[in-house]
């Protein structure tokens, strides 16, 4: 799908994980504030999602969407307008079918040029197109026509598949859009988490510049999860290359985690090399060793113990994170914001907590 657009994976911030239809102009715009207030702009936080909700109930006479009057009496160009003056996207919201999730709004089944010329007319940069009250049509079909609709639109407009993994989607994900969901609705539980990067897992050679497999957006900070495991669900996500994904949580951040300091996983995303990280190596059910390759030789690993109970000892042997036996390497933990005394050959071992993990980029040396 060449619009030109999601050459990183999309980074930024939508509406639903933490408002559902609780949302409004006031929200989006102190969303935009606060991202830019806090460096999560700068580090490359740039969109600003509404996901349902945002329209009126019913299309207008002359068959237009148009926003909710009482929670965007601004309307979305003015919304867009705003969004822009602070240097970042405004994302929109569809759905391949007659109705979207909710209920409370149409979707673009059958009014796929009318809606994305409408976007486009208001500025908008981004569409996530969901799934609900469809026809029976396969989701190619449906899909593909939002595709055409958009890039006919006369604006660049990111496409954000919201299909749910349907139909093999990462197979074909690519042709008609910038990213696909690999999944189901993530669940703010430390197995919900788990369950989602591991489907989308089986998927990462699909993964490139352009077209990103998406295992659905960040709960962090909502309240399901303790800190560590909030850890392990960015720490996932960014090395899986979906960035730090879309955040999703208030931007205003309930969780120190959404700070521009401690944002660093970020630096993967932003990586040109656009390759996802994977599961690489399992001791046991509980202990595991996740590798990306980053640019300029580097390598980001993650040690995983999903474990309850236990702190366990756990190693990545070069040969499992792609590393040549004999590369010597210094090792910078992501989240202490240290560089590890000392250097590594052949392995790395560090002592990790129940449902915690430790993220290294590993940086070969000369010897
Ligand atoms: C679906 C999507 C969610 C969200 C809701 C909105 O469930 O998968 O991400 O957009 O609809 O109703």
């Amino acid at each position: 799908f060449a619009n030109g657009l999601g050459l990183t994976p999309q980074m930024g911030w939508n509406s639903w994980n933490h408002f559902q239809c609780d949302i409004n102009e006031a929200v989006v715009r102190r969303t935009a504030d606060a991202l830019v207030a806090t460096g999560l702009a700068k580090a490359g936080y740039k969109y600003v999602n509404l996901d349902d909700c945002w329209a009126d109930y019913q299309r207008t006479k002359e068959g237009y969407m148009i926003a909710n009057p009482k929670t965007f009496p601004s309307g979305i160009k003015a919304l867009a307008d705003y969004v822009h003056s602070k240097g970042l996207k405004l994302g929109i919201y569809s759905s391949a079918g007659t109705r979207t999730c909710s209920n409370r709004m149409p979707g673009s089944l059958g009014h796929e040029d009318k809606d994305a010329k409408t976007f486009a007319s208001w500025g908008v940069d981004y569409l996530k197109y969901d799934n609900c009250y469809r026809d029976g049509t396969p989701e190619t079909v449906r899909f593909g026509r939002m595709s055409r609709a958009l890039k006919n639109s006369g604006r660049p407009i990111f496409y954000s598949l919201c299909e749910w993994g349907y139909m093999e989607v990462p197979k074909w994900g690519g042709m008609y859009g910038n990213s696909w969901r690999t999944t189901g609705d993530i669940i703010d539980t430390w197995s919900g988490m788990l369950d989602n990067i591991d489907r989308n897992d089986a998927y990462a050679r699909y993964a490139k510049p352009g077209g990103w497999n998406d295992p659905d957006m960040l709960e962090v900070g909502n309240g399901g999860m303790a800190y560590n495991e909030y850890v392990v669900h960015f720490s996932l996500w960014a090395i899986a290359k979906f960035k730090c994904s879309v955040l999703s949580t208030h931007a205003r951040g309930k969780s120190s985690l959404i700070d521009s300091s401690s944002c660093v996983p970020i630096v993967f995303g932003a990586d040109r090399m656009g390759v996802q990280g994977n599961k690489v190596k399992k001791y046991g059910n509980d202990l595991e060793v996740w590798a990306g390759q980053l640019s300029r030789h580097r390598k980001a690993v993650l040690l995983l113990n999903r474990g309850a109970t236990r702190s366990a000892s756990i190693t990545a042997a070069w040969p499992d994170v792609g590393i040549r036996r004999g590369v010597t390497v210094e090792a910078r933990d992501v989240w202490k914001h240290e560089t590890l005394p000392g250097r590594f050959t052949g392995s790395l071992t560090a002592v990790v907590g129940p449902h915690s993990c430790k993220l290294f980029v590993l940086t070969p040396v000369p010897r």
